[in-house]
């Protein structure tokens, strides 16, 4: 039997797997003005040929976020691209983020075509799950509610009895614990822990964490604060714990939108990727905005703030997969049905209570 050791020593070798595939991370090449307005024109031509309809995550690259603006699409955090693809009347969704996003659209959607500018763009926290290890680590604790973030597999999904997203993560499990409930949760340890303080919940923690939130620190933060005094720290709940002790907003991408539109603030200390910045001075232009430190600079730090997933979606991929069909996401139909079970109790989750954001400010 599988013990929680041999789960630490498989989530060491998965970090050592984490660094191959970054290493293996190959971004397409820069591109100048006449060739973006070119990809871009043809793949709205192709867009609407084949019926189908982008939806980006807030972390892709700034061309893709616009594009799915001017293509009538939608660009948002990932619980509301799980709702829009499943809503949208057209037959094929082209999802620009990370796998779990493509394979969640496909289990809620099984009769439309998904297709992702690369299938590669993982995520740490996937990686950091594999399914025998934790369902030997489900199976050692039957007596706890399983819950799992997005951010995984359709086989982790497929073995859990909720799936959800950072912007209802405390909401679903404040819901458990009032009746009783213990809790497994994977595979973020600080997005567990601090829904762990929020909650009261008992609740085991796998061991994953994001790569890129990882890299924030207090230090960096106060820091920064200290040359800009009356800027809000907003922070991702995949931040360290000491990170979001000091944030003014905790809160998932979208709530983290909102909140720099809403506060009174006029600067912001941004502790998520920097993909988001695009929304944030489309939608507040006279805010300013700043970058959370990470651990080191360039060469020194792992992410720098960018997920290097999030950064292989690319105008030139998108428009390849969608001229010739490529990188179709499957998942098996028999996976999806038990995965449906758990997402489909999100949505329904999320449609009945009233989402909000965390914080201080
Ligand atoms: P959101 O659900 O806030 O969009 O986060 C997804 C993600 O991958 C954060 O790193
Ligand atoms: Fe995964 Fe982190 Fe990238 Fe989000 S930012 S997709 S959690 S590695």
């Amino acid at each position: 039997m599988n013990t929680e050791s041999d789960a630490v020593n498989t989530l060491a070798a998965d970090s050592q797997l984490v660094r191959k595939h970054l290493a293996a991370v190959n971004l397409s090449a820069q591109m100048d003005a006449e060739q973006i307005a070119d990809y871009k024109a043809r793949i709205k031509v192709l867009l609407k040929e084949k019926d189908a309809v982008l939806v980006a995550h807030y972390y892709t690259d700034a061309l893709l976020q616009e594009l799915a603006e001017e293509s009538g699409g939608f660009i948002s955090d990932s619980l509301e691209m799980a709702r829009f693809g499943r809503d949208a009347k057209e037959t094929t969704l082209v999802v620009a983020g990370v796998r779990f996003m493509g394979e969640t659209a496909s289990i809620l959607s099984p009769d439309k075509t998904v297709l992702m500018p690369t299938l590669e763009a993982t995520c740490s926290l996937d990686l950091a799950c594999p399914i025998d290890d934790f369902a030997a680590f489900c199976d050692a604790h039957p007596d706890r509610e399983v819950v799992v973030y997005a951010n995984t597999s359709a086989a982790v999904k497929a073995r859990a009895d909720w799936v959800v997203t950072s912007s209802i993560a405390v909401d679903v499990v404040e819901h458990l614990a009032a009746q009783g409930k213990k809790i497994i949760w994977a595979p973020d340890k600080h997005l567990g822990s601090y829904i762990q303080k929020r909650s009261g919940a008992d609740m085991l923690l796998w061991d994953g964490a994001c790569i890129v939130h990882e890299e924030f620190k207090a230090k960096g933060l106060l820091d920064l604060r200290a040359v800009h005094p009356d800027a809000a720290i907003l922070a991702h709940p995949e931040s360290p714990a000491a990170v979001l002790d000091i944030a003014d907003v905790v809160g998932s991408t979208t709530q983290i939108i909102n909140a720099a539109v809403n506060l009174p603030n006029e600067s912001f200390i941004v502790a998520t990727d920097k993909g988001i910045f695009y929304k944030l001075q489309q939608l507040a232009p006279n805010k300013r905005f700043y970058i959370a430190p990470t651990a080191g600079n360039d060469a020194t730090c792992r992410s720098c703030a960018h997920c290097p997933w999030m950064a292989m979606n690319s105008l030139d991929r998108l428009y390849q997969s969608l001229l010739s069909g490529s990188n179709r996401v499957s998942v098996d139909r028999e996976l999806a049905k038990r995965a449906m079970i758990p997402l489909q109790r999100m949505l329904d989750f999320s449609a009945q209570h009233k989402l909000r954001v965390a914080g201080k400010a």
